[in-house]
């Protein structure tokens, strides 16, 4: 494996009941709190109710930002940022899945800079500094609860970036797996997907001696595909909400990339998709994925082979690797339609028209991949395959 420095200072309660705890961790960080949800879903299964009894206690001065979109935008980023600059807020709040998270990370950073925060956001400068945050997760798909990344949407100009800023981790994390009961069906699909494909980007990669980390991901993987099926039947199962939360941490917490490159090529290759259709980003993982792994099955046979044993069963007797790997990826996107997950480009409208100009967006930083190095034609091929 490659040499590496692991931390990660996210404190994590994770469990039923948890959010009393909110008013007790806020205290080392201020009075004034600003806290910020997405489009009413907390209004309507109660975590607003409970999240507001907690800052009662905590004696917080309370400024709210509602209304952060699934794709979180900018200029919804430039509100909170000009509040914060404004009210002089002390702690961010995020109260609900991926984007809210995000959204927040980039009004923290943006709160601490002089200029506008998409040069961050942008990588045109590092980060200088940010607010502290925390998170109360109501949708199992990210990770971002207990990572520094972020993903914000410029729908000006159709950019969708990924950044990161090392010391931008939540302070905490509350984790119930009772607030996501009410994620409904297709977002709860979306989540599974994102979570198994933060796996296979971390899986994917050509660094030897890796069997602890293989170990790690094939047991995520197994345990997402064993319980997929059991939450999907009962959307209130406690044990299988609280299975996906914790596995959606896991998957991007820093745990599985010890020691390895990821790939994040499809994230890169569906970004581009969801910046200009703005189409859920699972659901565009579930298109990609399959496809991307066709492209470039030559280039890591012998990971696909493992893959189709290790996670989906396959037997190899009596098959060529190429066989083998081929039918793990067949595996794959059978699981995927069993559980309601789109296959095709075509099942959001979207055909040959706007190709060219995603490969453009995806390409903006040039050539990337591990497990192969991805060209604008390879890019190409993939929407195709996706079409
Ligand atoms: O806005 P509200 O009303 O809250 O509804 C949301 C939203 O419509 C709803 N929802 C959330 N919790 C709910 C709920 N509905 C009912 N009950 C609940 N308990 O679900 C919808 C989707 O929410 P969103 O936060 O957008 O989903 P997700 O957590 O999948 O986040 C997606 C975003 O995260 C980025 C994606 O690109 C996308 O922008 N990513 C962030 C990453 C990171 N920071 O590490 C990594 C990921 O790969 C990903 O790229
Ligand atoms: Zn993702």
């Amino acid at each position: 494996m490659n040499e590496f420095v692991h931390m990660n200072p996210t404190k994590l309660i994770f469990g039923q009941g948890t959010l009393s705890r909110l008013a007790e961790e806020l205290k080392p960080f201020g009075r004034k709190v600003l806290v910020a949800y997405g489009g009413g879903s907390i209004k309507r299964n109660g975590v607003y109710d409970g999240v507001m009894a907690q800052l009662k206690e905590a004696g917080a001065e309370v400024f709210e930002l509602g209304g952060v979109e699934p794709n979180p935008r900018l200029s919804t980023v430039h509100k909170g940022v000009d509040l914060c600059k404004k009210e002089g807020i002390d702690f961010l709040l995020a109260v609900g899945g991926g984007s809210v998270i995000d959204c927040v990370k980039a009004i923290a950073v943006g709160a601490k800079y002089d200029g506008d925060v998409w040069d961050i956001i942008c990588k045109k400068l590092y980060a200088p500094g940010a607010l502290p945050y925390g998170a109360v997760l109501t949708l199992a798909a990210t990770g971002s609860e207990m990572n520094a990344a972020s993903v914000i949407t410029n729908w000006e100009t159709k950019e969708k970036n990924g950044w990161y800023a090392h010391f931008n981790h939540p302070q905490f994390s509350i984790l119930d797996p009772e607030f996501t009961y009410s994620v409904p069906r297709d977002q709860t699909v979306n989540g599974i997907v994102d979570i198994m494909s933060h796996i296979f980007e971390q899986y994917f990669h050509h660094t030897p001696n890796a069997p602890v980390q293989d170990g790690f991901c094939e047991s995520l993987l197994r345990t997402v595909i064993e319980t997929a099926p059991k939450l999907l039947d009962d959307l209130s199962d406690y044990e299988s909400r609280e299975t996906m939360m914790y596995a959606g941490t896991m998957a991007l917490n820093g745990t599985l990339a010890m020691g390895t490159p990821g790939d994040w090529a499809t994230h890169n290759i569906e970004h581009a998709v969801s910046a200009v259709y703005d189409i859920a980003h699972g659901a565009g993982l579930a298109i990609l994925f399959p496809c991307w792994m066709e492209h470039v099955l030559d280039d890591g046979l012998a990971r696909f082979k493992r893959m189709a044993v290790h996670v989906f069963g396959i037997d190899p007797a009596g098959k060529t690797d190429r066989e083998t790997a081929l039918e793990g990826v067949r595996a794959l996107r059978a699981f995927w339609t069993s559980i309601g997950a789109p296959s095709r480009l075509a099942d959001f409208g979207i055909g040959e028209e706007r190709l060219e100009e995603m490969a453009d967006k995806a390409m903006a930083r040039g050539p990337f991949g591990v497990v192969k190095q991805l060209g604008r034609e390879d890019v190409l091929a993939i929407y195709r395959l996706a079409l």
